[in-house]
Order: structure tokens, then sequence, then C-alpha cells
């Protein structure tokens, strides 16, 4: 038997139905806050993930799923969406009038990362990327809209980590401070962080093996290398989370795992029953439209797991995925092709005006059907007798017998 590649899945039924529901929540919360949706294609030149996420990010370095198509160009399935939607961007001259653009997206991302709970080589990602604002108080909004959409999912026990990365040259800095403090530790370090004492330092503060040791959290703080300007910016981010009275916590050692950022960055993580997740990353990212061939246009964005927002959703509600359960209103009992002939008609008309029906193609006996009926929780059970239908009421128990006419004005009352 063939299976499905390695750390994907298939989403059917009622995991569908929920999922969608959840997908058009945050779209409606996000076009509440002026956002409006873009769709790229799942696959770009690798160079524009190579360019923006960074060729030593793991997600570049290790993860991407790449290939050369006909003509030997080097393409990539997109292991995230804020490049591409900067691409995009870019191409199709969305800066021209004014450069000022709100967009959200919903769709795969690719990553071949071992499989886990959580963790999965296709995953499903919505986002929002804002381009043309930079004010404080803006990405504050930012980080109230990604918790706003927690909240009306009823998520509840999460936490909002915030930290400052300051600009590129105030980083160059600190790197130089951070590889004379780790390379006093480079024994102790995994295989990928004694090449980041070179590459990226930074980004052994947050390593997935390394990140809990003693000597990385007792590293060099970014914060003590920071110009009062970054700090200022971030200080009235903060100020404004505390105006809505939004809970969180600095996290001097996050700095994401992707090389745009800059200023801000936040996650928001849930410890719950299924290991420690990361549900929402997100920041600013100020120079990648510049990087990737435009002029400057400053940018801030996030982007929300969905998988692992519905791995919560049925932690804290068991019994979520049976609001979702297919039901019909009126199921028709056949017993053979001559009931179901005798249906078509009307059970089309229903249809063509908004009824779920359900017509049995197995010809099964009257207490069968009638069991069927009430398993699809279905309003209405009909079976047929001499021209006429016998219309069983499932939630009153009557049973009357009418005509096709009769039992139409009936439910069109
Ligand atoms: P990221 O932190 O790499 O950021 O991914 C965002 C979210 O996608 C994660 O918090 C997590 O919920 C989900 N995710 C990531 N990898 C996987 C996986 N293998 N399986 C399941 N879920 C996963 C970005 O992608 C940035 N583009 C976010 C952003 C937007 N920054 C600015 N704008």
């Amino acid at each position: 038997m063939i299976k499905g590649p390695r750390g994907t899945f298939d989403i059917i039924g009622n995991e569908f139905s929920l999922r969608k529901e959840v997908v058009e929540k945050m779209i409606a919360i996000s076009g509440n806050y002026g956002f409006e949706q873009i769709e790229t294609p799942i696959f770009e030149e690798q160079e524009l993930f190579v360019r923006s996420v960074g060729d030593d990010s793991d997600i570049v370095n290790k993860e991407i799923y790449s290939f050369l198509d006909k003509k030997e160009r080097k393409m990539a399935l997109r292991p995230e969406l804020t490049a591409p939607i900067v691409r995009s961007y870019i191409e199709n001259k969305m800066y021209a009038q004014d450069p000022t653009a709100k967009l959200s997206y919903y769709g795969p991302a690719f990553r071949y990362e071992r499989p886990q709970a959580g963790r999965y080589r296709q995953f499903y990602q919505f986002g929002i990327e804002a381009f043309g604002i930079k004010n404080p108080i803006f990405d504050a909004e930012i980080i109230v809209l990604a918790n706003m959409i927690l909240k009306q999912l009823n998520i509840e026990g999460y936490k909002i980590l915030i930290n400052t990365i300051g600009t590129s040259v105030e980083r160059k800095e600190f790197n130089i401070a951070l590889q004379s403090y780790f390379e006093i530790n480079i024994e102790e370090m995994c295989e990928d962080c004694r090449r980041r004492i070179v590459t990226n330092p930074l980004r052994i503060l947050d390593c997935k093996i390394d990140g809990e040791k003693d000597y990385v959290k007792n590293a060099p703080k970014l914060k003590n290398y920071l110009s009062k300007e970054s700090i200022d910016y971030f200080e009235q981010i903060k100020e404004s989370l505390d105006i809505l009275d939004i809970e969180y916590t600095i996290d001097d050692n996050l700095v994401r795992g992707l090389d745009y950022y800059n200023d801000i960055v936040f996650e928001i993580v849930y410890d719950g029953g299924n290991a420690k997740n990361t549900l929402i990353g997100g920041g600013r990212y100020d120079s990648l439209v510049e990087e990737l061939g435009n002029q400057r246009v400053e940018a801030v964005g996030f982007a929300v797991g969905i998988e692992r927002i519905l791995s919560v959703m049925k932690e804290q509600n068991e019994n979520i995925l049976e609001n979702y359960n297919n039901s019909c209103d009126v199921y028709f009992g056949c017993e053979n092709n001559e009931d179901r002939l005798d249906f078509l008609n009307l059970v089309t008309t229903l249809r063509e005006n908004g009824l779920v029906c359900e017509l049995n193609y197995n010809d099964r006996s009257y207490k069968s059907n009638l069991k069927q009926a009430i398993k699809s929780s279905a309003i209405y059970f009909i079976t047929i007798k001499e021209e006429n239908l016998i219309v069983k009421n499932l939630l009153t128990k009557e049973e009357s017998i009418m005509t096709y006419q009769e039992f139409i004005d009936l439910v069109f009352s």
C-alpha cells in the first residue's frame, strides 16, 4: 500500500470543517484590522528564501524542500510565507500609490523536519504581513491581533513572549561579544552551535538542543548593546500593551530562527499536555523589502501554526469535533431503485433550496434505514407508499402521510 509522505496528513470530514471555521475566524478578525487576503504559489525560486530567511538558518540550511525544474532552475517548496508575500509586494508594485499594505494569508508550508507532535513536513500557516508602517503602537496592535485570535478561539493558558533584537548594526557588536563568550564553552556545544559561533552566534541563544543550558542562559544580553532609540521603541510597545492589559513576558534570549528580523520579535507559546509548542511567531523586518531589491519599506507580521492551534483546541475541548459532524435535514429511506426514482425530483428540489438531504444507495430494510437516519441527526425520515410520502419527524416522533407538495410546503413554511 502506498502511504502519504512522512510528516504529512490528510484533512477529512469534521476535521476539515473545524479547520475551515478556525481559519475563517482568523480572516474575519484580521479583516477587522484592515487586512486583505492574498495567495501566492507554493513554490518559489530557492534564492528567495536564501536571501530572506538566511542560508545559515535551519529552515534553509537543513529543512528546505528544493528541486531543479525541467530547465534546471533551483526551486523550493516554500518553508514559510513572509518571503513570498514580500516578493509579491515588490513584484506587483503594491507600494506604487502608498507603501501601506496589509495582507493576510492561509496555506501550506514545507519543512523537512523530524516529524513529532505539532511538527510536520507539510503544515499550514495563517499569517499577516503589514507594510509601510513603523510605529511602536502599531507593533503592539499586531501582538494584540495575535492575542485576539487565540482569545476568540477560546484558547487558554498561553504566554506571550516578547523581546527586542535592535538593529543589525547593534547586533554586530553583540555578536562579537557572544563569539568570545561562547568560544569558552565550545566543548559543550552541539555540532550546529559550534558552527554558529562563527556564522551566527545569536542563533545559539534559541538553539533547540543547547538553548536551555546554563551557559546559554547566562550569556551576554543583547539589551546591553542596544541604543537608546531601540530601547525607547521597545518601551513604547510595552506601554501600548499595558494600556490594553495584555500580559506578556520579556524573554531576553528570544531571537527567532529567521534572519530578517529587527526590533520587536515575539512568540506565543503554549505549555500544555502535548509538549511545549510555539503557536505563533512574528516580528518586525524593516530591511527585507530592500534586501529583495526594492527601496526600503518597513514591515511587521506573524504566522500562526494551524495544526498547533487545532491540537490545543482539541486538548481544551475534547468533544469539539462532534460539533462538526455531518448532519442532514431529510433522510430518504430507499429500499430499491424504484424508490430512488420516485424521490429523485423532490430530493433535487430540496437540495436546490438549501436543505441537506441523504438518499441512501444501499438496499437496506426500513428499519436499518431509520436507524441510519437517526444516526445522521436527520429531522425528517421519509419513505414512500402508493404515491404518498410517509414523513416521520424524528424530533417529535410524529408520523404523517402527505403529498410531495405538502411536504415542500411544510419544510419551507
Ligand atoms: P516560524 O516561527 O518559523 O515563523 O513559524 C510560525 C509558526 O508556524 C510556528 O510558531 C508554528 O506554530 C508553525 N510551524 C513552524 N514549523 C512547523 C512545523 N514543522 N509543523 C507545524 N507547525 C509549524 C515564520 O514562519 C515567519 N514567517 C513568521 C512571520 C511572519 N514573521 C513575520 N511575519
